[in-house]
């Protein structure tokens, strides 16, 4: 370097007092800058949307929130986008002006429980029947195929689990994804709704890519009435977007093939006001009733909560599976623990007969209120 590279011409420039031309021109140039300026602040927003069909070069369909629309793109873009792209329209026309680049798909990692649950068949009482047609229809298809393909014969996608509340629903779809050695991405569906809204089928689709990703995988959808309820009239957008999410559920269904290694579990206390699309033929056709337990279910279900309770040798439970008709698993598990609590405030190492007697009036007593007060309250 050295003194070689400086330009003495512009220090000349720059040093000589500006003429009034000069001074015109400068000012004449902010004042175009500054009109620019404004101008952006005039311009309406643009729309976001998706491509989801490409027509042609000079043509794309376009997904945005109020519909689908068949529209323009500008000379930059021809042939250029491609179906998922993100896109910002013009509000008047909807031309596609600037890409946003590739949709990303939703992120559910951290929302649904992807696992190989511990529940095993010997934890679940009562409900053989059950049982035994929820093993043909979801764990034989996905630890067999073959024997499928052999007979020719298509398993179906998935079934419905229906009943009241804690009598095993939930235990069942986690036991027969241990059993298939399959990954359990369980959904609420009532979440869903509430969650994510404005993106519930997003979420839908997403939640199949992963199951697709993950599998042999069951995708387990509780309180499935949330988003597959009849209904008779769709006013609000919230009934809509509610809508879509079923349609993208039933879209999703229908997409894979019976014999793919992905099943679907999805669960419900209201057979009554569900959509029957979604028990059509081909869908989840296989309606599964699961009860509240006989005395037989009952007696299995305190001999499984009981396992590893010191018993004291007073202690009958056919007796209490008599007394307890009409109570849930869910119920029975509570009483067992209630015992527990008895026998623990009374500083004793083993569980007696009073101890069982003493938790079934309070559960009782509990309930009953309870019962009132659901009453009163409506
Ligand atoms: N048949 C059963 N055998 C053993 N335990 C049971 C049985 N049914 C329910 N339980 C107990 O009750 C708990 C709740 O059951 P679960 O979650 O499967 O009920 P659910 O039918 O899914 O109820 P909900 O409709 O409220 O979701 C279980 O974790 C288990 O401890
Ligand atoms: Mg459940």
């Amino acid at each position: 370097m050295g003194y070689d590279n400086i330009n003495y011409e512009k220090i000349e420039y720059y040093s000589k007092p500006m003429t009034l031309e000069e001074e015109n021109e400068l000012l004449k140039e902010t004042i175009a800058h500054l009109r620019r300026e404004l101008e952006k602040f005039k311009r309406p927003p643009l729309i976001v949307g998706n491509v989801v069909e490409i027509v042609g070069d000079e043509n794309v369909i376009v997904q945005i929130n109020t519909g689908k629309f068949y529209v323009d793109v500008i000379e930059e873009l021809k042939g250029k986008l491609k179906v998922d792209d993100k896109v910002l329209l013009d509000q008047k026309s909807l031309s596609v002006i600037r890409v946003l680049g590739k949709e990303k798909s939703f992120d559910v990692s951290g929302f649904v429980v992807v696992e190989r649950p511990k529940i095993t068949w010997d934890d679940i009482g009562g409900l053989e029947e059950q049982i035994r047609e929820v093993r043909e229809v979801i764990e034989l298809p996905l630890t067999h195929p073959e024997k499928f393909e052999r007979l020719g014969i298509e398993p179906p996608k998935g079934i419905l689990l229906y009943g009241p509340p804690g009598t095993g629903k939930t235990l069942i779809a986690k036991a027969v994804a241990h059993h298939s050695n399959a990954t359990f991405i369980e959904v609420v569906a009532s979440e869903l709704v509430q969650k994510y809204i404005g993106e519930g089928s997003k979420f839908v689709k997403s939640i199949f890519e992963l199951a697709r990703e993950k599998a042999p995988s069951i995708v387990f959808i509780d309180e499935i009435d949330a988003i597959a309820a009849k209904r008779i009239e769709l006013g609000t957008s919230g009934e809509r977007e509610v809508q879509r999410t079923f349609m993208q559920l039933l879209a999703e269904i229908d997409g894979f093939k019976p014999l793919s290694n992905v099943k679907i579990i999805a669960a419900t206390n209201r057979l009554d006001i569900l959509d029957p699309a979604i028990t059509r033929p081909g869908r989840l056709d296989r309606i599964i009733h699961i009860d509240k337990p006989n005395y037989n279910g009952r007696l299995e279900i305190l001999k499984i909560h009981t396992k590893r309770m010191p018993l004291s040798k007073d202690v009958d439970l056919e007796e209490i599976a008599r007394l307890t008709k009409g109570m849930v698993g869910a119920e029975l598990k509570h009483l067992v623990v209630e015992a527990g609590y008895f026998a623990l405030r009374n500083n004793r190492s083993k569980v007696k007969m009073k101890d069982f007697l003493d938790a079934y009036k309070k559960i009782k007593t509990r309930k009953k209120e309870k019962m009132t007060y659901e009453v009163s309250y409506l």
